[in-house]
């Protein structure tokens, strides 16, 4: 096997949502300038939610206007609204994420919306974004199993999915969110899911508390995925979704993925770097 796989960074978002210290904006931005060193085309490092919902990312437009912007790099934040659109505007963010779900159960922790009624608030986020010219990504929790609802049907992520290619989304995330996804499991959904969109357009979001994200995202590969999104340190877990673990490891996944004779075209001395300024942002 050869060829770039390219990994998603999403440490200071993903990775950091869920800590109890309220991190300072100084230490993120450290952090996402680490990672910019390391190669990364794109970096997910902020989320303009509701800081009462997640208070940990009340800091996302001091940390996007503190970054020092290497170029050639896109630095994401999450958008679940018209509001969250806006402060991303205004606080310069390259491209932006709706993030729905699979399951009814998750919707509503998450985003206290049905899957119906997430859709309708992503729509006007959708082409707000495309009108402005901005890359607009779209996630799909709960791709395998809902820690509210149990397991997922696949005909059910791929509706989803189709939804959110349907409103320009370049880019698909499919994410094992509580991280219980077994490989034939994650293979059987994305059968499901690549009757609607390419591999091209997928990217694996796999959280780790099972010890499969590794094994999953070699399913991925040969389904044809060549985007993962990881977290350098292993870092994270969704405060909505009880029980999961970190996203898994931007080095563990780098590690494998050279391993397995692709390119990540990261620098896994600065990646060190990146993964232990990260471990000791822990609480
Ligand atoms: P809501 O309560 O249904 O909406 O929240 P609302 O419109 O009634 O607003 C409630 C309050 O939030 C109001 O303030 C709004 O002004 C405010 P109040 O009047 O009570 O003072 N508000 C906002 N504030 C700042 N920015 C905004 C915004 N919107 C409303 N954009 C909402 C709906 C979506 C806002 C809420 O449910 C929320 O913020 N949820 C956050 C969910 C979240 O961030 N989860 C973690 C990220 S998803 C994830 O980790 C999964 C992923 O990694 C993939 C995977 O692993 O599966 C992506
Ligand atoms: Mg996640």
């Amino acid at each position: 096997m050869s060829g770039y796989v390219e990994i998603f960074e999403v440490g200071p978002r993903d990775g950091l949502q869920n800590e109890a210290r309220q991190i300072p904006a100084s230490e993120k931005i450290a952090l996402v300038d680490c990672l910019s060193r390391a190669g990364f085309r794109r970096i997910e490092c902020a989320s303009f939610v509701s800081p009462k919902w997640v208070p940990q990312m009340a800091s996302s437009a001091e940390v996007l206007a503190g970054i020092t912007r290497a170029p050639g790099v896109s630095y994401a934040a999450l958008t679940p609204n018209m509001r969250g659109f806006d402060a991303a505007m205004e606080a310069r963010a390259d491209e932006v994420a709706i993030f729905g779900s699979a399951s009814e159960g998750f919707s509503r922790a998450n985003i206290n919306a049905s899957i119906a009624e997430s859709l309708e608030r992503f729509r006007p986020v959708a082409e707000a974004a495309l009108a402005r010219g901005v890359p607009v990504r779209g996630y799909v929790s709960c791709v395998v199993e809902c820690p509210y609802d149990g397991v997922v049907a696949p005909e059910a992520v791929a509706r989803v999915v189709a939804a959110l290619r349907d409103m320009g989304c370049y880019e698909v995330s499919l994410g094992d969110t509580i991280g219980r996804g077994a490989p034939e499991a994650v293979d059987a959904m994305l059968a499901a899911v690549l009757g609607e969109i390419e591999a091209g357009k997928l990217a694996g979001h796999f959280h780790d508390t099972g010890g499969r994200a590794l094994d999953n995202i070699e399913v991925s590969l040969g389904r044809g995925l060549r985007v993962f999104d990881a977290a350098v340190g292993g870092l994270g877990g969704c405060p909505y979704a009880p029980g999961a673990a970190g996203n898994v490891a931007t080095e563990a996944v780098a590690a494998r993925l050279e391993a397995l004779g692709y390119d990540t075209e990261l620098d896994t001395g600065v990646l060190a770097e990146a993964a232990a300024l990260a471990r000791a942002m822990r609480a």
